[in-house]
C-alpha cells in the first residue's frame, strides 16, 4: 500500500490536499476561480449535459447508456469477482454449479390431496407424533417449526444441499422436498435421534477430523455418512462420493470429511479414500 493511501481516504490524494490547501491560503477569490480537477464518480458540469453530449455525437451513433453510480459499479465488480472465486474453489464432482439445463429433471411430486388440514401421524426419533398440519406444508418446516428440532438446518430448499437431510424409513432424504402428506405413518429419525453407536463413531470422527468449518452442512452429513456405513462398511473414495453427492460443503472442506468417513468405516481405510 502506498503512502498515500495510508494517510488520506479513498479519493483523496495528497497533491490535491496541497491543491486545496492552496487555495484556502489565497482566501476565497483564488478557491472560486480555481478550477476543480474533474473527478471519478463526481456529476459532469451543465455545460456537458445530454444536449452537449448530443452535438459532439456523430450521425446515426447508438444514444449513451445511462452513466452507473460509483456505488453500483463496485457492487457490480465485486460480485463478478466472488462468482468467478467460487468457479475456481467449487471442486468438480459437486454439479450445484451446473447450468440448470445440465440438470436431471426432478421428478414430480404427487399432487397433495384435496381437502383442509389433515392429522399427520408418524413417528419421529422413535416417538409417535401426531400434529394437524397442512398436507403440503414441508416436513423441514414441521421438523423445526411445529416440533421445535433445529438441527436439521434449512438452507436451499430445493433439494441440493443436503443441510435439512433426515431418514425417512431408512433411507436419506430431504425433507425441504417432502410434504407432509407424504410421511404419513413414516419412521423419521433427525440429528437429534441419530445415537447408535455408528452415529456417535461417525460424530466423532467429524470432530477428530476437523470435518467441518461452518459446521451448516454437518447434521446432514453425518445423517448421509451413517445411512452410507449401515449398508456398506468399508465404502471406497468413489462409493462416499456417491453417498454424500447430495451433501454439499460451501467452504469446501471435503477432505476433512473424507478423512473423517475413513476414520468412522469399520474397517481398513480404503487406499484411495484419503
Ligand atoms: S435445504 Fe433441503 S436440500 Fe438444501
Ligand atoms: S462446514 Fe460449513 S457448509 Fe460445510
Amino acid at each position: 500500500m502506498s503512502d498515500d493511501k495510508k494517510r488520506y481516504p479513498i479519493g483523496e490524494s495528497e497533491p490535491e490536499r496541497r491543491r486545496q490547501a492552496e487555495r484556502a491560503a489565497s482566501g476565497p477569490q483564488a478557491a472560486a476561480q480555481t478550477p476543480e480537477p474533474a473527478r471519478r464518480g463526481t456529476e459532469a458540469p451543465a455545460e456537458a449535459g445530454p444536449e452537449a453530449a448530443a452535438m459532439r455525437m456523430p450521425a446515426g451513433a447508438p444514444a449513451p447508456e445511462p452513466p452507473v453510480a460509483a456505488g453500483e459499479e463496485g457492487a457490480a465488480s465485486a460480485l463478478a469477482e466472488l462468482a468467478s472465486a467460487q468457479a475456481v474453489l467449487a471442486p468438480e464432482r459437486l454439479d450445484a454449479d451446473a447450468a440448470p439445463a445440465e440438470l436431471a429433471p426432478a421428478e414430480a411430486a404427487p399432487a397433495p390431496p384435496a381437502g383442509g388440514p389433515l392429522w399427520l401421524r408418524f413417528r419421529l426419533n422413535g416417538q409417535r407424533r401426531e400434529l394437524r398440519v397442512d398436507p403440503s406444508r414441508r416436513l423441514l418446516a414441521v421438523i423445526r417449526e411445529d416440533l421445535g428440532l433445529t438441527g436439521t438446518k434449512r438452507s436451499c430448499e430445493i433439494g441440493r444441499c443436503g443441510a435439512c437431510m433426515v431418514l425417512v424409513d431408512g433411507e436419506p432424504m430431504n425433507s425441504c422436498l417432502l410434504s407432509a402428506y407424504q410421511c404419513q405413518e413414516a419412521d423419521i429419525v433427525t440429528i437429534e435421534g441419530l445415537r447408535d453407536e455408528r452415529a456417535e463413531r461417525v460424530k466423532s470422527a467429524f470432530l477428530e477430523e476437523g470435518g467441518f468449518q461452518c459446521g451448516y452442512c454437518t447434521p446432514g452429513m453425518v445423517v448421509s455418512v451413517t445411512s452410507m456405513l449401515a449398508a456398506n462398511p468399508c465404502p471406497s473414495r468413489a462409493e462416499t462420493e456417491e453417498a454424500l453427492a447430495g451433501n454439499i460443503c460451501r467452504c469446501t472442506g471435503y477432505g476433512s470429511i473424507f478423512r473423517a468417513v475413513c476414520r468412522a468405516s469399520a474397517g481398513e481405510p480404503d487406499a484411495n479414500l484419503i
